[in-house]
């Protein structure tokens, strides 16, 4: 019997690919130029039962609309600010992400970014190589413990990085409602700001939070703030972020996402008062597992007509 059509929107790990071959004749559809999708669409349009992509990446909305019968989006990541939700819904397309096998992971690194910025690990590790330490030594950083830390959006992975945090300092967070938490809630987040010395950002990206971080955040935060980022590139303001960051309003900024991944702006590479990573938050052998096989099980439940394990839509 020949199998399902998929549409997988960007590379995964050999286990994923492997995972979805077995289940799916696959369509490597970020490999095919404009000419060759719409051929595709053209003569294999109604036959797309399932959509695999990347959380960053989600599904175009024009793509959505043009798969009469697609039947999933199954999504290898936890934020699904990419996919229309309501118009798949309309459409009875499930939807589904990949929580908690990738919370631990996402805090930690949010941890390391908050170090890095401090105690400037990175700008160290180019001093060596740069043979700069045999003409002097690096100017003092900033101590991580006793830090005031600022966690925007307490679900999953704001509830692990603050956990974290709460070994180096005073933790509050900020958020649409106060949580069951060991950490003081406070509802504006201007005040946090400017109470904080770190602003950690975990929240999700949507509309109540797209451009969240703007210049009045940031200039609350002051020249001695920092923040790290790994939600969404596009819950920071990022010109006013550029801004802050290269006139000094803030001490420094960690950035994980991008609010156009994978270009990142010139100015924040070469601003010396930044870390950037690319996306990698989740970037781990461990994590990217569990994530391949809670996709795979998502779609094997959808082929079987069972109950989704981590549906959203
Ligand atoms: C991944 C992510 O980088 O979980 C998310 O929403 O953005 C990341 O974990 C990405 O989705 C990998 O495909």
């Amino acid at each position: 019997m020949s199998k399902p059509l998929a549409l997988q929107l960007c590379p995964f790990s050999p286990m994923l690919e492997e995972g979805l071959a077995q289940l799916f004749e696959v369509t490597r559809w970020f490999e095919l130029d404009d000419a060759a999708r719409s051929d595709m669409l053209g003569s294999r349009a109604d036959e797309v039962r399932a959509i695999v992509t990347g959380g960053h990446i989600g599904c175009p909305p024009e793509l959505m609309k043009a798969l009469p019968q697609l039947g999933i989006i199954a999504i290898n990541g936890v934020g699904y600010d990419k996919v229309d939700l309501a118009e798949a819904r309309t459409r009875g397309v499930r939807v589904t992400t990949t929580p908690d096998v990738l919370t631990f992971d996402v805090a930690d690194l949010a941890v390391g970014l908050v170090i890095d910025l401090l105690r400037g690990i990175t700008l160290a590790d180019r001093h060596v190589r740069e043979g700069l330490w045999l003409t002097g030594e690096r100017p003092l950083m900033q101590r991580v413990t006793g830090r005031r830390f600022g966690v925007v959006g307490l679900g999953r992975i704001g509830r692990a990085t603050a956990d974290r945090l709460t070994v180096f300092g005073p933790v509050r967070y900020n958020g649409p409602s106060k949580k069951e938490a060991p950490f003081d809630y406070e509802p504006d987040l201007l005040s946090l700001a400017e109470w904080a010395d770190v602003l950690v950002v975990t929240c999700q990206s949507n509309d109540t939070t797209r451009g969240l971080i703007g210049g009045r955040i940031l200039s609350a935060l002051g020249p001695d703030g920092y923040l790290v980022n790994v939600a969404r590139g596009s819950v920071v303001d990022e010109p006013a972020l550029i801004e802050a960051v290269t006139t000094g309003a803030i001490a420094g900024a960690a950035l994980d996402v991008f609010a156009d991944e994978p270009r990142v702006p010139q100015a924040l590479i070469d601003c010396g008062r930044v870390v950037l990573t690319p996306h990698i938050a989740s970037a781990t052998a461990e994590c990217r597992r569990s994530m391949a096989e809670l996709v795979l099980s998502n779609l094997r439940a959808f082929l079987a007509g069972e109950p989704l394990p981590s549906p959203v839509a």
